[in-house]
């Protein structure tokens, strides 16, 4: 249901442009849980579900192997019951003869959690395979993907007036904070609104629980909530706690680090001073983890090793301190 979706203008008309020229053959859209990657491309697919011959949806949240899921879609695009051939050379078959778009939601769902990011779980490789065949073989059709991170082989192939495009989902802006909010019955002013934004890095899933928040614990009252600015948010936290227990140890003794240390923060202090006995590679390859997954600030930064320092958001420095005073305790 998106009937309370709100903009995301400009990523729906990229996204638009990209498959309306017919030369985009897979498309990834990346982000934070909760950023509204689901949304967008239901929202999507509403759109432009007229220049298809079929749309087809799935969540892969349950990690359906890639054979069950051939098994259930072949059977659509080829119009019979009796189709057995479910390989990925039957599939491409279909995705040459017709106009298709397929969108596979959540596809972290069947990658390793970890600390390489992108790779696939054990007994999911053939996803692998099938995304490199649809991105680099000739056919009419376009495969969307969300999810937290990139998989393997997807940054190598992407790129401008390439087949394959990245999108990465950032948080919305504070006039649709306010829409939210009013959604859900709070009338909260735009310098509210910034603030709650700049909290919650503008997740809309966190702007939605902080409206509960707000309402159940504040009376109402978003300047109290505010001012109790460190409250702590159990169901935002729960959506944290998913996010934290996947990553390794390395990872998350990272994001202790910078939680504590957010003046100059930098890669290479990080390294000198906290993980002498890391090696370089290892460390690199952790933060470009945390980077995938949205939980330290875009990968960039981290090449100018000196100066950029390695940013969280503030929700989630919060959660983070948090996480280690529980563990102080224990
Ligand atoms: N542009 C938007 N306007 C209003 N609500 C949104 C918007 N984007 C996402 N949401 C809401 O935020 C929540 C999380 O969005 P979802 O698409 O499930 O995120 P993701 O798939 O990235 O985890 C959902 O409840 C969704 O309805
Ligand atoms: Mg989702």
């Amino acid at each position: 249901d998106v009937s309370e979706f709100y903009n995301r203008q400009q990523e729906l008309e990229t996204l638009e442009t990209w498959i309306s020229g017919n030369s985009t053959r897979l498309i990834g859209i990346f982000g934070l849980g909760g950023i509204g990657k689901t949304s967008l491309s239901v929202k999507l697919a509403q759109q432009i579900q007229s220049q298809f011959e079929f749309v087809i949806w799935r969540s892969l949240q349950q990690a359906p192997r890639l054979d069950v899921i051939l098994s259930n879609i072949l059977p659509i695009l080829t119009n019979s019951e009796h189709t057995n051939n479910h390989s990925i050379d039957a599939l491409m078959e279909q995705l040459r003869q017709k106009r298709c778009l397929l969108i596979f939601d959540n596809l972290e769902s069947i990658l390793q959690g970890g600390n390489r990011s992108g790779q696939y779980q054990q007994g999911y490789e053939d996803y692998r395979q099938l995304l490199a065949r649809i991105a680099d073989e000739p056919h009419r059709s376009c495969l969307i993907l969300t999810g937290r991170e990139q998989p393997g082989g997807f940054a190598v192939r992407s790129g401008e007036n390439l087949p394959v495009r990245s999108l990465k989902l950032f948080g919305v802006s504070p006039p649709v904070c306010q829409q939210i909010l009013a959604a859900k019955g709070l009338k909260a002013t735009l310098l509210q609104c910034q603030d709650i934004v700049n909290y919650f890095g503008g997740n809309p899933l966190a702007l939605k629980l902080a409206a509960t928040t707000i309402k159940t614990l504040f009376g109402g009252d978003i300047q109290a909530f505010l001012v109790q600015g460190n409250t702590v948010f159990s169901d935002l936290w729960d959506l944290l706690d998913r996010q934290f227990d996947r990553l390794s140890p390395l990872q998350q003794k990272i994001m202790y680090w910078i939680a504590i240390n957010q003046e100059g923060a930098t890669p290479a202090k990080l390294k000198t001073e906290i993980l002498p006995k890391v090696s370089g590679r290892h460390l690199m390859e952790a933060l470009e983890a945390l980077a995938e997954r949205s939980l330290i600030e875009d990968r960039r930064s981290l090449n100018d090793t000196a100066s950029t320092s390695l940013m969280l958001q503030p929700a989630i420095v919060e959660y983070v301190r948090e996480c280690l005073l529980q563990t102080a305790e224990q």
